[in-house]
């Protein structure tokens, strides 16, 4: 495959020199007596003063990897290289570290530090004197904490991710990340695993530095930000330890220093255009149910008018080309070779789908970067005419039970189809009778219950998920069915809650229900045994008992002071659950959304 790492092109053409922001702390007309503070403690590890006051780009490389963020360490090594793209531009770097957002190990929910994390970088970047920013993401909530933070500052801004793992095997099968933890789930539940044989199954999915190789929350979002046109062409899908990765690093480092020369931000970037673009882009590489929350997030900071029902308008009638797994077969190496994103959005070009038009960081269009760059590995990048499934993104659905909740269409299999939606006289409906849980503790204490009344026509209502609920929103809607029902061959049951779900899961779960539970949504007074009526046509999900009975119920649970979740256990989660807006709106910070292009004021 031919991917090549752009450089910069265009030069805007600008009589008067712009003088950096950086010149505020180290230019000539500084105040000397706090001009010699701003600068004496920079020289004692070996910065020269003249570096520090010549007026070269001063850029920010904003540290997401550590000991506590493997998913991102290998960025520790990349930003060397990062450095020397941005010296040999003429730039000076300085890198700081970003708080730790690691998916798998922080508690209650790695989602909480997004926003907490945002915070922190916005000022960073604001009371800093950084002149632009190279983004290290990768694992899940780093690439949005940046984004956001870029939107909200507006300095010039530029992601590198840290790269999908190779391919990991058992048994010569593809293991992809995430995805053998669900599976490894539902066979130590069946009893034909052991915890022992489970945890070396799962590390069969983690088999090199880089983030997730499948198709879930990191490699989506990262692919969305060069979709956005705020990563390099071609950057987003090359494999951590290949050595295309330590070279764009390079590219990048050059390319921040470009972007700073000409002023090119955030808000000539990321448009209504570019993040319908994003949402195209999506629906073609089966992207992940997070990525509606956090794009609308990063849109929110913007100040671009985007809402979720967007993802069902301009995504839904988009076809899936991408052959990777959930919803496909390969893994990121396949996907790299085969073209990266590049080769997914020649397709969509060719098609109309994309606006062409969009300017991207290296100041061409999104035309300009990606046409005529077709795949020719046809079982892993389909041709938009030869698609992998037709109509392929998310349905936006409501009803009486929320206002805003999401479905990967995507990943419904046979299975699921031939007990759910084969009804001949009405094919994209369902309903059936409900079991509640409260949180996945509750969950998983009765899930394997006997007497918990769930069957092959059951559908699993988990409540109390949502960011006020459970502060952050758990990653708990793709619950699995009792053990019993596995043996007998009913790997899913239709999963509705107001929480979220991991991105490697292939569980069509109807899932980021807003308003939750605990912000007064009518899933808090569902009960066992209510039916629920599911019409994806008509994209409604409805509680089938009468308005009277709602009523009462809500007035019911009124007078008892409405549906809590456990107490919160730290100061910023008390702060998160009275600042933080629902799922369908981002899960921002409603306060944040005032301060918006802090570095031109
Ligand atoms: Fe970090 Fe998937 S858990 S990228
Ligand atoms: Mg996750």
């Amino acid at each position: 495959a031919e991917l090549k790492i752009h450089g910069s092109s265009k030069k805007k053409s600008s009589s008067s020199p712009r003088e950096l922001r950086s010149r505020k702390w180290f230019g000539p007309n500084v105040n000397p007596s706090m001009g010699a503070i701003y600068i004496e403690r920079y020289l004692n590890y070996g910065i020269t003063q003249d570096e520090l006051t010549s007026g070269k780009p001063i850029i920010g490389i904003a540290q997401s990897g550590s000991d506590l963020v493997p998913c991102n360490r290998y960025h520790l090594e990349l930003s060397k290289r990062i450095r020397e793209g941005i010296r040999e531009a003429g730039g000076i770097a300085f890198e700081f570290p970003i708080h730790p957002i690691q998916e798998t190990l922080r508690r209650p929910t790695a989602c909480l530090d997004r926003n907490f994390a945002y915070l922190g970088l916005v000022e960073i970047l604001f009371g800093y004197p950084l002149d632009g920013v190279v983004l290290l993401t990768g694992c899940d909530k780093t690439t949005p904490a940046c984004l956001m933070a870029a939107a909200t500052v507006n300095i010039p801004a530029l992601v590198l991710n840290v790269g999908p793992m190779i391919n990991g095997y058992h048994k010569g099968e593809l293991s992809g990340s995430g995805m053998v933890v669900w599976k490894g789930r539902e066979l130590l539940s069946a009893g034909e695993m052991t915890r022992d044989e489970f945890v070396e199954y799962a590390a069969t999915g983690t088999p090199s530095v880089g983030h997730c190789n499948t198709m879930g929350t990191a490699s989506t979002m990262n692919a969305l930000a060069e979709a956005l046109g705020m990563a390099l062409p071609g950057s987003a899908a090359i494999p951590a330890p290949y050595r295309e990765r330590p070279q764009c690093a390079y590219e990048t480092g050059k390319q921040i220093v470009e972007m700073v020369l000409t002023d090119r931000k955030p808000s000539d970037i990321m448009t209504r255009e570019a993040f319908e673009n994003a949402i195209v882009v999506n629906t073609a590489i089966g992207g992940s149910t997070n990525a509606p929350i956090h794009v609308t997030a990063i849109a929110k900071h913007m100040g671009v008018d985007l809402t979720v029902e967007d993802w069902d308008t301009v995504g839904y009638e988009v076809p899936l080309l991408l052959n990777m797994q959930p919803a496909g077969e390969y893994l990121g190496e396949e996907y790299f070779r085969a073209g990266g994103l590049p080769a997914i959005m020649a397709e969509l070009l060719d098609a109309g789908k994309l606006h062409p038009d969009a300017l991207t960081c290296n100041g061409r269009t999104v035309a300009d970067n990606v046409r005529g760059k077709h795949s020719w590995d046809r079982r892993v990048i389909h041709e938009y005419s030869k698609p992998m499934l037709e109509n392929a993104g998310f349905r936006h659905l409501s009803g009486t039970l929320f206002d805003s909740a999401v479905m990967k269409t995507c990943v419904i299999s046979e299975e699921f189809r031939g007990r759910f939606l084969q009804n001949p006289d009405d094919p994209d409906a369902f309903e059936g009778p409900v079991v509640v849980f409260d949180g996945p503790e509750d969950y998983h204490r009765r899930i394997e219950d006997e007497s918990t009344p769930i069957d092959e026509k059951t559908l699993l209502i988990i409540r109390g998920t949502g960011p006020l609920g459970y502060p952050g929103a758990a990653e708990v809607v793709n619950m699995h069915p009792p053990g019993r029902l596995l043996k007998k061959g009913v790997h899913s049951l239709p999963c509705i809650g107001d929480g979220r779900q991991s991105g490697t899961s292939g569980s069509p779960s109807i899932l980021n229900a807003s308003p939750e539970a605990a912000a007064g949504g009518n899933l808090a007074i569902l009960q066992t045994g209510d039916r629920v009526r599911v019409d994806l046509r008509k994209r409604r999900v409805d509680i089938l008992i009468s308005d009277e009975e709602i009523k009462s119920r809500q007035e019911k649970l009124n007078a008892e002071g409405g549906y809590h979740g456990p107490e919160s256990q730290t100061p910023w989660q008390e702060i998160f659950r009275k600042e933080t807006d629902q799922l369908s709106q981002g899960m921002v910070l409603r306060e944040a959304l005032k301060y918006q292009r802090l570095a031109q004021k």
